[in-house]
């Protein structure tokens, strides 16, 4: 099936290639509306199915959704089950949506902590959807970005040990080909919702020079016109990885006198 016509909105400046979001708020949309916290989590998948769509639609290379975090094991054990149940469904339902759209599902994380159920329907759609050429659905399961750099870290002492890894010849590049997915580049936007203002352990390495977007809406009622607004955010940035831009750098009013 070939996927839908590329359709990107023109927000008068620059589109992310690469969006991460962590997706917060499940349980105080649900709270707030008297119902239980796994019904927000049940009405949180229809926002996934939504921004994925979205997203592949308007050409983004890469959408990296923070689904499950290392630290969400300490939850109630029938909240987990739950979130587990959901995730072996989800992967089931969305296949053919998947692949209508083009989408390619790749996972990272310590996904040997997921129920078998769950891996297996992970692994099955992860196979179905490698062919395709369009956007990069990546879910973080399981995922702490600190264990990601612990792990890698262990696997690089390792190659040291064994005379395929020259100590000397570490640099950012080398340690970056030990995380989870090489292959995928930094995220240029990161989204959070229900108004937190923090990482929760995502992408630490990764994100370093993201944008970071924060909005008040709770995961399940973020949908399209709310991506919008975050884009539309996003192209009005000026990233400038810390040097200078535009006038600033070629700022004539200091002679060198002044710098001397
Ligand atoms: C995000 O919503 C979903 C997961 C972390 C799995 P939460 O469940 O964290 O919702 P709040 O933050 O309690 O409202
Ligand atoms: C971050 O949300 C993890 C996910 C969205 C999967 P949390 O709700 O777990 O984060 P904290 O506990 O508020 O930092
Ligand atoms: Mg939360």
């Amino acid at each position: 099936m070939s996927p839908e016509p590329i359709d990107r909105p023109d927000l008068g400046g620059p589109f992310p290639e690469h969006i991460a979001v962590i997706m917060d708020g499940n349980g105080r949309w649900a709270r707030e509306r008297g119902m239980l916290r796994i019904q927000g989590h049940t009405a949180g998948v229809d926002s996934v199915r939504q921004i994925t769509t979205a997203c592949a639609r308007m050409g983004v290379g890469s959408l990296t959704l923070y689904a499950f975090s290392a630290e969400n094991w300490a939850r109630p054990p029938r909240e987990v089950k739950y979130l587990m149940r959901l995730l072996r469904v989800f992967m089931r339902q969305e296949r053919k949506t998947l692949m209508k759209n083009g989408v390619r599902l790749r996972c990272i994380g310590r996904l040997d902590d997921l129920p078998p159920a769950s891996l297996k329907a992970l692994r099955a759609t992860e196979e179905l959807t490698a062919g395709n050429d369009g956007m990069v659905l990546r879910l973080a399961l399981s995922y702490g970005s600190r264990s990601e750099i612990a792990d890698g870290i262990q696997r690089m002492a390792q190659d040291a040990k064994d005379g395929t890894l020259d100590p000397a010849s570490i640099d950012e590049e080398s340690l970056r080909a030990y995380l989870y997915d090489p292959e995928t580049p930094d995220p240029d936007l990161v989204i959070r919702t229900a108004d937190e203002l923090r990482l929760s352990n995502f992408l630490l390495w990764q994100a370093s020079y993201a944008e970071i977007y924060v909005t008040d809406v709770c995961w399940p009622d973020f949908r399209e016109p709310q991506l919008l607004d975050a884009l539309r955010a996003y192209a009005g940035r000026r990233r400038k990885y810390g040097a200078l831009l535009g006038e600033d750098q070629d700022d004539t009013s200091t002679s060198d006198r002044d710098t001397a």
